[in-house]
């Protein structure tokens, strides 16, 4: 069971952050589809998806892996939300993908931001040095035109990311195709254990973005004060000792055992590998109640909720 994702793939995955370099990216889709990921998770934003595209086209074209065994997810950026947008944005994904559909198309995050007609400009700046939201939002029109991507096949499923419970439920409300998933930061200070009961009565999936807490993100990209690190936590560290496994590993498992879809990024070669090896061990009841019993609470994604302090979609 834990070896599969609800859209019948391989569950593990890597991917990627804008800071890496694109030889980095190269080299970490590389190692992984020799490692056996075929999860890969990006993101028009990430400005990383021809990197990704020409590695992809390097194992399909040796034959390495059959385009039916990948499962390549993008995400539609906010500048792109306008209904009209959306296929134009997917264009240019798949183009720079190379490839003719996705497996999963994610909306990225529900506030929307002004679009100058720059398809680079992904992150345009107020005077005071925030992002230009858009204050007009059809949420409702974009879900529609998202659903007009899978009856064109230029994908197989649509879903959402950082999008609360009650954004997710009024989707299915109207849906024609329902999100199969919602990508949220989920993890042991961040266990998303009531939008996991939500969407679980709704059939959809969580996706855990930072499921080891994100430790090498920069600093501007986070925010929430004193952060403390999920892989130093006495539990883990314990739980790691037990197992002869390294603490990211125990972190990764605890999700898969919750039933939720992981997907960890790194570029460091002999991490992608051992990232992966999370399926020749369990954690007990009870150890899975210990870490489900932790009380420390922490988001380390809040700045990018709590930048648009009075939009009506702003997510948290
Ligand atoms: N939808 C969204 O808004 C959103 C937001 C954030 C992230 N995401 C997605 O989720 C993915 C994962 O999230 P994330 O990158 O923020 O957090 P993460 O996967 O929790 O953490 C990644 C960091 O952990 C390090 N790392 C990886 N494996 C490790 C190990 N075994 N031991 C110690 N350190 C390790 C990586 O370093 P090295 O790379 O240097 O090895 C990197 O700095 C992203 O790549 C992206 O695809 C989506």
């Amino acid at each position: 069971m834990l070896s599969q994702n609800p859209f019948g793939s391989v569950n593990v995955l890597c991917l990627l952050y804008t800071t890496d370099t694109k030889e980095e990216v190269r080299t970490a889709v590389r190692t992984a589809l020799e490692a056996g990921y075929r999860h890969i998770d990006t993101a028009y934003n990430y400005k990383n998806e021809d990197a990704i595209g020409e590695v992809l086209q390097e194992f399909l074209k040796s034959g390495k892996v059959k385009r039916e065994e990948l499962f390549i997810v993008t995400k539609l950026p906010m500048i792109h939300m306008e209904p009209k947008l959306v296929k134009h944005s997917i264009d240019i994904s798949l183009k720079n993908l190379q490839l003719d559909y996705l497996d999963l198309y994610l909306i990225h995050f529900p506030v929307p931001f002004e679009y100058d007609g720059n398809d680079e400009n992904t992150f345009p700046e107020t005077e005071s040095g925030g992002w230009k939201a858009a204050e007009k939002f059809d949420l409702l029109g974009t879900w529609k035109a998202m659903e007009e991507l899978m009856d064109l096949k230029l994908t197989r499923s649509i879903g959402v990311s950082n999008f609360s419970i009650s954004q997710v439920e009024r989707i299915c409300k109207v849906a024609k195709y329902k999100p199969v998933t919602n990508q949220v930061e989920c993890h042991i200070y961040w266990p998303q254990k009531d939008m996991f009961e939500a969407l679980e009565k709704l059939g959809v999936t969580i996706t855990a973005y930072a499921p080891i807490g994100s430790p090498g993100r920069p600093q501007f990209l986070k925010g929430n004060g004193d952060q403390i690190a999920l892989l130093e936590d006495p539990v883990i560290q314990r739980l790691s000792q037990k197992y002869g496994k390294t603490p990211a590993q125990i972190l990764l498992r605890n999700l898969l055992q919750r039933g939720i879809i992981v997907i960890p990024k790194s570029v460091t070669p002999e991490r992608i590998r051992s990232n992966i090896q999370v399926f020749d061990f369990s954690l007990t009841k009870p150890e899975m109640d210990e870490i489900d019993g932790i009380k420390f609470s922490q988001q380390y994604f809040y700045k990018m909720g709590a930048m648009f302090p009075t939009h009506p979609e702003r997510p948290w």
